[in-house]
This record gives C-alpha cells, structure tokens and sequence, in this order.
C-alpha cells in the first residue's frame, strides 16, 4: 500500500482536484492548496514525503516555498509542476535543490513514475544513512530532528564541539544526551582520537576511582600490577562522564583537581600524571539545585559548564514525533516491508506526551512492529498509556508557532469521540454543535 503523503500547491484549483483524485486512488495521501503561502503552512505542520508545486502562484511564488522547504524540511522531496515556456526558471529550481520538474501539460502515467522515483529515493537515503550506521560503531548515529528546538541545539553542539571547552548535557531521561556526546566528539578536532565513557552511577566508590584515574601494582591486594585509567586512555580525545551528578563527593575534588590542571594519581601512586581530555558531563538532574544543597560541588560544576546544552524533551519537538517514529520503523522493518503508521496513530502518538523520550519512542515502535497484523501500526499496536496523553496547554508549539485553531478542534473532537466510543449524537450533543457539522468535521480532518 502507499501511504505516502502528498502536497500539492497549484492556484489552478480544478488541477488540484483532478490531481488529488488520481493521487488517492493510487493509495496517496494527498493534501491541497492554492498558494505558496498555505503551503509553507502546511509543511511546517505535516511531514510531507513530496511536494508538487506550481512555481507561479498568486501570493507566495513557488521558489520562496522552495526555499523554505529545502531549509526547513529537507527529507521532502520537491517536483516542480511548470508551464512550457518557464523550463529555466525550473531548471533554476533543480539547481537550487527541487527534485525534478514536469513541464504542463503532462501527462498523469509520466507524473506518477516521476513521483514513483523521488520515493524511491528518499528511501534509499535514509536506508543509506541506517547502513552507514550500522558499518562502523564509531559513527554516531545521525541526529533525526527537524523541528526548531532541536535544530538550534544541534547547531550549538556544532559550534561547541569545535571549542575545546569542557560541556554539561542536560536533559531528561532518553533525550539523546550519549548520542549528542558522540556527535560533538565526532565533530571535534579530537576525533581521531578515542571517545571513552563511564557512567558515574555504575560503580561503587573506590572501583570508580580505579576505573576512572588507573591505579600502582600493590595499591591493594588484587592490584598484581599497574593500570592505566581512563583519563589516560582518553588522552587526546573525549571523556564521557554520564550521570555525572552521581559521583561522589570523594571523587569530585579529585575530577576538579584534574579538570583545572590536567593532572592526577593513580590510586596508590605517588608521582602526578597528566593527560589531555576535553570532558562532557551528562546529567538529568539539576546540578544547580544540588550544588544548593551541597551534593554537588559549585567549584566543579563552574570548570563543567562552561557550555551547557539542553537537550530538550520529545513532547517540545513538535512533528519530530513522526519523523523519529519513520525513522525507527525504517530502521526496524526488513527492506523490503516497512510498516507505516495509521493517521490515528500519528495523532495518537502526537499527542502523548512522552515521559521516557526518544528511547520510549523507539521501544514502542519495536513493540507495536512486533504486535500490528497489517502493514498499518494501529492506535491499539503502540499500546500507550492514556493518562499522559498531553493536552495543547501551551500557546506556542515546537517551531514556536502558535497552535492553529484547526488542530486544537481536530485534537478535541477526537478525544470526545473516543470518550464516547465514536457515538456521533452523543459527541455532536456534548460539543453543542449540531451532527450534520460533526460529520463534516470528521470528515474534514479525516478522523477515523
Ligand atoms: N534525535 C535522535 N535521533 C535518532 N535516535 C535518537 C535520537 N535521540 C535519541 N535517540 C536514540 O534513543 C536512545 C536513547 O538516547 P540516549 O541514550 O542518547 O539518551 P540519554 O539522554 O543518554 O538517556 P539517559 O538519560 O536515560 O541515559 C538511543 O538509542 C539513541 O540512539
Ligand atoms: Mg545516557
């Protein structure tokens, strides 16, 4: 089946409807509008897998939507619809990022393997980037994310890693805070050199110290003979503390003492070594809080935070819900079966307001791939508990748009209508609206 999602941009409205006509039966899904400027609106809303557009519209011309798509949803891929005697103009387009260009007329078979072959190949490209992944370990995984708020802390991380300050992660639980570690080390000047990590939380307090600073042969009974830590097997590269606001207070003198001068002892050893390591922290506490309390030291949490990134939760990521979900269903499904999610799974999934993050977000894709019967994943398969479905409180959504009147309804009508079993009289009553309208709603929305 093709799930596909489709927007078409024309201000010749019969064209659109035509088009649309065709595109559904072939199993699109196919949203229309007449002018560019509902078609940036559009994209910052959906996540299109292609767009048609007309380059001559009536307010907002195709090439500034061009632009914008390119800039801010570049997974779409853009095939320009054009009039005979605008080719250079479409060749512009083609130079500037557009997929492809039809001239008008054209015809409907020559259009659709046009569309066939942009699929094709946005699929291979995310293929491409799983492979990539999967060949080497030591190639992070790319950071999926479109929306603004994710953007603008990947593009601080990119300016961070350059720097050789040390860095502080915060963030909730499954945000991505080891995944942007390997990202700055990846983007850093010290990338030839090993990234080693340790969880602070994972040892007991003297086995920490040994782990982290090596120790002497004799330093205590096991101690046969001497060994490197890992601040010297990091040397050149990175160290990765994560949960850093679990060490100990034993050992925070001793990761300042390192931090300010580059200098420490192993456990049992009386001469001062040196290593070079840049250190990123990584924690889902409040480290300004603890250090309020005195469970962290304030001396050691200023040499961390020179640069701090925030890494911000799911549920403030907007349309980057779907994104990752297609992500991890690619990733997860054979080659040549990928799953697609129904529309009121997406909405679902939207909606929720995910506490565990990213990693719940892929736990629960895994979960639905092995439990759905179809090729859809349904509301049922992701199985998401109902108490932490979110509401739209906020006035601002991910990209910092005000949320549209459209899908605040759009989200009401379908919690009332799940709320009362999808009896129609009774939701149409309860929402003091009349059936006939309800149903036009439904139908607008394409509630299911
Ligand atoms: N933006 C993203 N794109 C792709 N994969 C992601 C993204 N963010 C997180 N992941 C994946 O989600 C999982 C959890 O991420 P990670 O371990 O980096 O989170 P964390 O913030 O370190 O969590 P914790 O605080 O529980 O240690 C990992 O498998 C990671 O690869
Ligand atoms: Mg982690």
């Amino acid at each position: 089946m093709n799930t596909a999602k489709i927007l078409i941009s024309d201000d010749d409205q019969t064209l659109c409807y035509l088009l649309k006509e065709e595109l559904v039966s072939e199993g699109y899904q196919v949203d229309i509008v007449f002018d560019g400027k509902y078609a940036i609106e559009n994209l910052k809303k959906k996540n299109y897998d292609v767009l048609l557009l007309d380059l001559e519209m009536t307010e907002v011309h195709g090439e500034e939507v061009l632009v914008y798509a390119n800039e801010h949803n570049p997974s779409t891929k853009v095939i320009i619809l054009t009039a005979k005697t605008d080719i250079r103009t479409a060749i512009d387009c083609i130079k500037r990022g557009a997929y492809d260009f039809i001239p008008k007329p054209y015809e409907f078979g020559q259009l659709l393997v046009v569309i066939e072959r942009a699929l094709e190949h946005k699929n291979l490209q995310i293929k491409n980037a799983i492979l990539a992944n999967k060949l080497s370990k030591n190639v992070p995984h790319s950071i999926v994310g479109e929306s603004r708020t994710i953007r603008e802390v990947i593009g601080l991380a990119e300016r961070a890693a350059k720097s050789d300050s040390n860095i502080l992660l915060e963030g909730e639980t499954g945000t991505g805070k080891e995944l942007f570690a390997e990202f700055i080390h990846k983007n850093s000047n010290r990338d030839s050199k090993p990234l080693v990590a340790i969880n602070c939380a994972s040892l007991p307090d003297q086995l920490m110290e040994s782990e982290l600073f090596g120790y002497e042969k004799g330093a205590f009974t096991d101690a046969k003979t001497s060994k490197q830590g890992l601040v010297e097997i990091a040397n050149g590269g990175t160290l990765f503390l994560d949960e850093i606001g679990e060490l100990s207070l034993t050992l925070q003198p001793k990761l300042l003492r390192f931090l300010e001068k580059g200098e420490f002892r192993r456990v049992g050893g009386v001469t001062n070594l040196t290593s070079n390591v840049r250190v990123i922290g990584a924690t889902n506490k409040n480290l300004m809080e603890e250090a309020e309390n005195k469970t962290f030291r304030r001396d050691l949490l200023f040499r961390l935070n020179v640069i701090t990134l925030t890494i911000p939760p799911l549920r403030e990521r907007g349309k980057d819900v779907i994104l990752l979900s297609n992500y991890f269903l690619q990733k997860n499904s054979p080659v040549k079966s990928v799953k697609t999610l129904s529309a009121d799974a997406e909405v679902t999934m939207t909606n929720y307001s995910w506490p565990g993050n990213v990693r719940e977000l892929a736990h629960t894709i895994e979960r639905a791939l092995i439990f759905s019967d179809s090729s859809e994943i349904k509301v049922k398969d992701l199985n998401l508990p109902q108490s932490s479905m979110a509401s739209h409180n906020g006035v601002y959504d991910a990209d910092g748009e005000v949320y549209s009147l459209d899908l605040i309804e759009l989200s009401h009508i379908k919690k009332v209508l799940d709320e009362f079993n999808w009896n129609r009289e009774v939701t149409a009553k309860a929402l003091g609206i009349a059936q006939k309208t309800l149903y036009s709603k439904i139908k607008k929305y394409n509630l299911k």
